[in-house]
């Protein structure tokens, strides 16, 4: 009987709280880091700092240019954003077509006329649509059209929390031989 009371009493105990009062051979199951929300009686502090200053996430990579894309401003992109990716095999350019059938086609235009579908005569879009094959965006570097598709400009928003940064440089490459087919005259 007083087996059955001492165990219900355990039992019962543990209920209110985090950690249990009573623990019988705990081996090495508690860890003595401490955890994000505890107490920590060394520091007399809880246990989830403030990180130093310039901590970033994994995965995570600072975008220096933070501003939206004026013409100046787009020179200065220019210089630091180089285009990493180099050699593309013929998957990457598949990758950059689909990418960019599904986040610019629609205003953009399949072959990057500027007359994608969302695209017509006001108040369908509130903004002319620009070409990509105009000898403007085809004397932009890809850092300049990185630096378009991470931070946007007016109608355009910025695309950087949809597509990933190796994307990104894929849609340039992709966007690099829609203007290729143009000048060969194969988009008419
Ligand atoms: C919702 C429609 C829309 C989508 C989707 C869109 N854009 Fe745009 N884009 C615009 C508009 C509108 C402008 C003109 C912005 C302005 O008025 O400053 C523009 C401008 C641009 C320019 C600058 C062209 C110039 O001549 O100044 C580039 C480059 C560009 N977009 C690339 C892209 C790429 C790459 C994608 C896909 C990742 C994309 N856009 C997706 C609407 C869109």
């Amino acid at each position: 009987m007083i087996r059955y009371l001492i165990l219900t009493f355990i039992l019962i105990s543990n209920c209110e709280y985090s950690k249990p009062v009573l623990e019988f051979f705990p081996d090495m199951y508690d860890s003595y880091a401490v955890e994000a929300q505890e107490f920590d009686s060394y520091n007399n502090d809880y246990g989830r700092r403030i990180p130093p200053e310039g901590t970033i996430p994994v995965n995570y990579f600072p975008y220096p240019f933070q501003s939206e894309p004026t013409p100046d401003d787009l020179k200065n992109s220019e210089k630091g954003l180089v285009n990493p990716m180099k050699n593309l095999s013929l998957a990457d350019y598949k990758r950059g077509e689909e990418r960019y059938q599904i986040f610019c086609s629609p205003c953009h235009g399949v072959r990057g006329a500027g007359n994608g579908p969302v695209v017509g005569p006001a108040p369908r879009f509130p903004a002319p649509v620009p070409s990509m094959l105009t000898e403007n965006v085809t004397k932009w570097t890809d850092g300049q059209i990185y630096h378009m598709i991470t931070m946007g400009r007016g109608r355009m928003s910025s695309y950087a929390a949809q597509i990933e940064s190796d994307d990104r440089w894929k849609i340039i490459a992709y966007i690099r031989k829609l203007q290729e087919a143009d000048k060969k005259g194969l988009n008419k």
